[in-house]
């Protein structure tokens, strides 16, 4: 049987919805105040959730200090304190919260290997929050 983990983190970055792929009138009308040319920032609340064998010896699914490592270097210092917009990871998508989950996921994947990564989840405000478990292509 498989335990679960799920570790949480705390970052802070900022961004502004807009799509090239859109007129002014249409990134308005899509995302309203979220569109303000000066943007905006959030404190994203990141749960990262992962699985494995519990480890006869250790006890454990996997060293927390491992996970603190992968997602401290690959995730709070790529993004903490920055405008997503401006980031390359963000040249060609729209800084969502449901693409920088996204984002996240595919980074910690590559980047954490002492356990499975089951999912992420990115809680944007109290009121909302995204999860992802990699798989499928998210974009339509
Ligand atoms: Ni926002």
């Amino acid at each position: 049987m498989k335990a679960h983990l799920t570790r949480r983190y705390i970052f802070s970055a900022s961004h502004r919805l807009h799509s090239e792929a859109l007129s002014e009138a249409e990134n308005r009308a899509t995302y309203g105040k979220c569109n303000n040319p000066h943007g905006h920032g959030h404190n994203y609340a990141l749960e990262v959730t992962v699985s494995g064998h519990v480890n006869q010896q250790t006890g454990m699914i996997c060293n927390l200090l491992d996970l603190d490592d992968a997602v401290q270097r690959e995730i709070i210092e790529r993004f903490d304190h920055d405008n997503l917009n401006v980031r390359p990871e963000f040249e060609a998508i729209v800084p969502t919260t449901e693409n920088l989950n996204e984002v996240i996921f595919r980074i910690l994947k590559q980047s954490f290997k002492a356990a499975h990564l089951e999912k992420v989840r990115l809680e944007e405000t109290m009121m909302n929050s995204f999860e992802y478990a990699g798989g499928t292509e998210l974009r339509v």
